[in-house]
């Protein structure tokens, strides 16, 4: 009798785990280990069966106002080229997600002024018009009054990780923002009725095993429809540059697994980040518990600006995404869905 299993089943029927009850499952080997695994994928197949939902990527600025320690786009960062994809740039590629069979858009940028709640609009709405795409938004945190005025014109769902749930570790790598105010823009997002999303890198500096298990547990504290986490990856030219990834890997995909089983109904991308630790990453975490892909169909010329972290503009190269991606996804047994993938909540 595998003896972590009783406590995989009282979670999986609503028991809320401890701190060191996570903990002793992050630390857990072997068959147990694979029990974890294998729980997640089970729980992920029955409540959302064998579909992966893609959600087409565009980064449509590398401009930022902010300087998060670990954020190769940071401001200051220099040794790339800074761009803003224009309006019709940005409608454009989202057509061509439509035409690639991605039922969503996600629209992502630095912390840019250019691009007012007026001209985000604006584009959220020929996006609308023109391909019915869902839109999902990720634009670092905004007030109550632009993310209703951005709701209005249609946008549908929002991503805003809280990166760390230890105050000592949030605020030391984000010097322009706090925790309370992200919590803040998270809750208005749910007011809102976004599908609303966060979640944290996992192996920042400073975070051992109980603070990982603390930010497993905050996700399903803030009762997420979507949950986005990734490794840590240290990016040159920022000041974490020297700071190592986790020799065990294990606890990367072990914390995923975790997280889809602390919150079985959310939708879970298998992050761009779990590629730049090793080739197949992201079929790694669809193992354990993703449902979700996000390509990225920023147009070449830009995307090799747009530098999170080293490795990041190396993926989803080949001149048909789509094509790669459904092979990718059809080579681990699922197949891809061209369906929005909306929040289980509103079937
Ligand atoms: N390593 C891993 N993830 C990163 N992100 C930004 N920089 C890095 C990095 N160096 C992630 C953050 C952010 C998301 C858009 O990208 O979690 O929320």
């Amino acid at each position: 009798m595998n003896s972590i299993k009783p406590l995989l089943d009282d979670i999986i029927n609503g028991y809320r785990a401890s701190v060191n009850e996570i903990i002793q499952l992050l630390k857990s080997t072997g068959d147990e280990e694979e029990l974890i695994y294998s729980t997640a994928l089970n729980l992920t197949k029955e409540l959302h069966g064998n579909l992966i939902y893609l959600r087409g990527l565009i980064e449509f600025s590398n401009w930022c106002t902010n300087s998060c320690l670990y954020c190769g786009i940071r401001a200051g960062a220099t040794g790339f080229k800074r761009y803003r994809m224009t309006q019709d740039e940005i409608v454009e590629t989202a057509q061509y997600i439509k035409a690639s069979n991605c039922g969503t858009v996600v629209l992502q940028c630095g912390i840019d002024p250019f691009f007012t709640t007026n001209v985000l609009a604006d584009i959220i709405t020929a996006i609308k018009a023109t391909t019915g795409l869902a839109v999902t938004l990720s634009i670092g945190t905004k007030s109550y009054d632009d993310l209703a005025r951005l709701k209005n014109a249609g946008a549908n769902r929002f991503l805003l990780r809280f990166e760390s749930c230890q105050q000592s570790i949030f605020k030391r790598i984000h010097p322009d923002e706090s925790f309370e105010e992200r919590v803040e823009c998270i809750r208005n997002l749910q007011k809102l009725d976004y599908q609303t999303g966060s979640g944290f890198m996992i192996g920042l500096p400073g975070a051992d095993l109980k603070i990982t298990a603390r930010d497993i547990l905050f996700t399903k504290e803030l009762e997420l429809d979507m949950i986005g986490c990734g490794p840590f990856i240290p990016s040159p030219q920022t000041p974490l540059s020297d700071e190592s990834i986790l020799d065990d890997y294990s606890i990367y995909y072990k914390t995923m697994a975790l997280v889809r089983i602390l919150n079985p109904q959310a939708h879970i991308p298998a992050a761009t980040a779990f590629d730049s630790l090793k080739e197949d990453g992201r079929d790694e975490v669809i193992k354990c518990g993703a449902n979700v892909f996000m390509p990225n169909f920023t147009p070449e010329r830009f995307k090799e600006n747009y530098k999170l972290y080293p490795g990041k503009s190396q993926v989803d190269t080949s001149t048909d995404i789509y094509d790669a991606v459904k092979t990718r996804i059809e080579d681990l047994g699922r197949s891809v869905s061209s369906g929005v993938g909306h929040a289980l909540r509103m079937s």
